[in-house]
């Protein structure tokens, strides 16, 4: 491993930086009581269970249980390791961190091969751009751009390049850098020939558009053909560094962007996403050529409050962007679906129309989710025929019945009344019908996650016996106070807890009080390396409430803990009489029972 950083150092950065502001970033908290609540990062859910303490520099989420304090909030979320998340949050601090030379990926002096592929595919996107912009062999391809409307801007910023029409260029251009070819294959730029084991360039004669994750680390591509060629896009496998279902394109670069607005738009393909942000579009994004997966949703929904859905106007893009809608309504995202003339994709309309007609026209007139369902159930009926006319309002009317609001719902009955000249009346009362039939059936089920209100839940917290609860109690003081962990530890004169977890967390809490160490839940958190024994802190630092422990509080703990281990022993010895009894052993029968009643008298003392 590399050399540590100094503990100094770590508790200086720990001290300067707030968690309640490193998380704001990720999450929106509102503040409640002492603590502050959102949406859990780490599941998906509607209703917020997720809680910092801005006290204890902690969090917790009452709902998967993840916790921890700074440090291990970045390391779970972002995936960085300990050293990057302290470089990270120095710099956020202002404070200097000299690196022991071997500690950041990047200069690792053995870098792994997830390092090497994203280093290999960092340098190929340099170099096609480079191929792309500057060099004769891209000129046919650069001029194909421009008449397709990218300007030289959006070319430099979405560093798009030209692959040439070579089967081993980048082979030989990386080989010539030290990349095995195992790597390379690894990461998807070339493929092996089954006949003879050489090696070819996955990309010849293509557009390339590079997919950056949210580090801005290169980790695939996807090249355009130039006329006709199939495929039209030829996408970098799964690989180590890329996986389609998780990843949105241009998210890096527009995260600021959706942080700041806390909206992001949504699209189906890169060229739309880079033809909007001509148009000023700066928090879009678009998934990789599939539908919009759980994984997606989770990563919109941490870092979005609303999502434009603007997708192709055709028949697949109208399917889908009613099938995105509702995921993401699910999810608790709002949403509201830009809409097109019949056909065309973003890309086309900010070509034919011009980027001020499509803020206007198109981002500034989207629909909600259910004037979106109206447009969408007419869909394939001819209203001027009376049975597709009722059956189209009968399914506005299944759609009004799940708003939970009485003004929405309101709002459309009287444009479904007024257009099609039905009593407002009679609609609403076939609405009623429908609600009350529903609600029989789903009896138990929740309502949909639009429109929650912010009440933070605490269900989730199972019931422990006693025995388990005196012993977070225990832990609670412990970590407050070292006089009272040494008393426990006298106490309990050599017994350990009974739950495993708990006696691992105070054999830590007696290694750092040894090491000179002042009580603070969170810097504890950073001593101990295991993440379920941080989880299970930062639960007990969160649902920890009294001040004071009064000496009978801690005598009742401790007996509980103790006399736990006499249950089971009696347990254990009223097995021991049955078994006696039943092979007719009366006397070894009733010194068990003796022993039994020494035991049971041991309890109340
Ligand atoms: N796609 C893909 N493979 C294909 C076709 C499409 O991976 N053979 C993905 C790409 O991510 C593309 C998205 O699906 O961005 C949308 O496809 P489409 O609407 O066909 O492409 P456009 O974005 O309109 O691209 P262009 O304007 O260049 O035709
Ligand atoms: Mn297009």
């Amino acid at each position: 491993m590399a050399e540590r950083i100094a503990e100094e150092k770590i508790n200086e950065i720990r001290q300067a930086v707030d968690i309640v502001e490193v998380i704001s970033d990720y999450v929106q908290l509102k503040k409640q009581g002492r603590n502050y609540f959102g949406l859990c990062p780490f599941h998906g859910e509607n209703t917020p269970s997720f809680s910092v303490s801005s006290d204890k520099q902690i969090f917790h989420c009452f709902g998967c249980g993840a916790g921890g304090n700074v440090f291990s909030f970045l390391m779970e979320l972002e995936g960085y390791s300990f050293q990057e998340t302290a470089v990270m949050l120095a710099k956020k601090a202002n404070i200097e961190l000299d690196l022991p030379s071997s500690s950041f990926s990047k200069e690792s002096s053995v870098p792994n091969d997830f390092q090497l592929m994203v280093e290999a595919h960092d340098l190929l996107r340099k170099f096609y751009h480079h191929l792309l912009v500057n060099t004769k062999d891209g000129q046919h391809a650069l001029e194909y751009l421009l008449n397709r409307g990218f300007t030289l801007e959006a070319i430099e910023k979405f560093q798009i390049g030209y692959a040439l029409n070579s089967w081993d260029f980048v082979f030989k251009f990386l080989s010539k850098r030290n990349y095995q070819p195992a790597i390379l294959e690894k990461a998807g730029l070339i493929i092996k020939r089954e006949k003879d084991g050489s090696y070819f360039d996955r990309f010849r004669d293509r557009i390339m558009f590079p997919i950056l994750d949210a580090k801005g680390n290169t980790v695939a591509f996807s090249g355009r053909s130039l006329g006709a060629g199939e495929p039209k896009y030829l996408n970098s496998p799964e690989t180590a560094i890329f996986n389609k279902s998780k990843i949105l394109y241009n998210f890096h670069l527009a995260r600021a962007a959706i942080r700041k607005s806390r909206q992001m738009v949504l699209f189906e393909g890169f060229a739309d996403c880079i033809a909007a942000n001509r148009a000023g579009i700066e928090n879009g994004v678009a998934t990789m050529g599939t539908s919009l997966t759980d994984d997606h949703v989770v990563l919109i929904r941490r870092n979005a409050e609303s999502v434009t859905i603007c997708y192709d106007s055709d028949n697949a893009g109208i399917e889908a962007a009613y099938r995105a809608a509702t995921l993401l309504t699910e999810s608790g995202t709002q949403v509201k679906i830009a809409v097109m003339p019949d056909g065309n994709d973003p890309d086309d309309y900010i070509k034919k129309y011009g980027t001020d007609k499509f803020n206007h026209e198109v981002i500034g007139s989207s629909l909600t989710f259910m004037a979106f369902k109206l447009l969408y159930l007419k869909r394939g009926k001819d209203l001027q025929n009376e049975g597709n006319r009722l059956q189209y309002i009968e399914e506005v009317l299944r759609e009004i019945s799940q708003l939970d609001k009485a003004v929405e719902r309101d709002h459309y009955l009287r444009q479904l009344a007024s257009e099609f000249s039905i009593s407002l009346e009679a609609l609403k009362e076939q609405q009623k019908q429908i609600y009350y039939a529903n609600r029989k059936n789903n009896r138990g089920k929740q309502a949909s996650g639009l429109n929650q209100s912010f009440v933070p839940q605490k269900s989730a917290e199972p019931l422990r016996p006693a025995f388990h609860n005196a012993e977070r109690r225990l832990i609670s003081y412990m970590m407050r106070d070292p006089n009272i962990a040494y008393k426990v530890q006298d106490m309990l004169n050599g017994h350990p807890f009974n739950v495993d977890e708990h006696q691992a967390i105070i054999t830590y809490l007696y290694g750092y009080y040894e090491k000179g160490m002042e009580p603070d839940p969170s810097q504890f958190i950073n001593f101990l390396e295991d993440d379920h024994l941080r989880r299970i802190v930062a639960n007990i630092e969160m649902m920890s409430i009294s001040e004071e422990l009064t000496e009978q509080e801690l005598s009742d703990y401790i007996k509980q803990v103790l006399n736990h281990q006499k249950m089971l022993k009696i347990k254990e010895k009223e097995a021991e009489e049955k078994e006696a009894e039943r092979q007719k052993d009366f006397i070894k029968a009733a010194q068990i029972a003796m022993e039994i009643i020494q035991l049971r008298k041991s309890l109340k003392t």
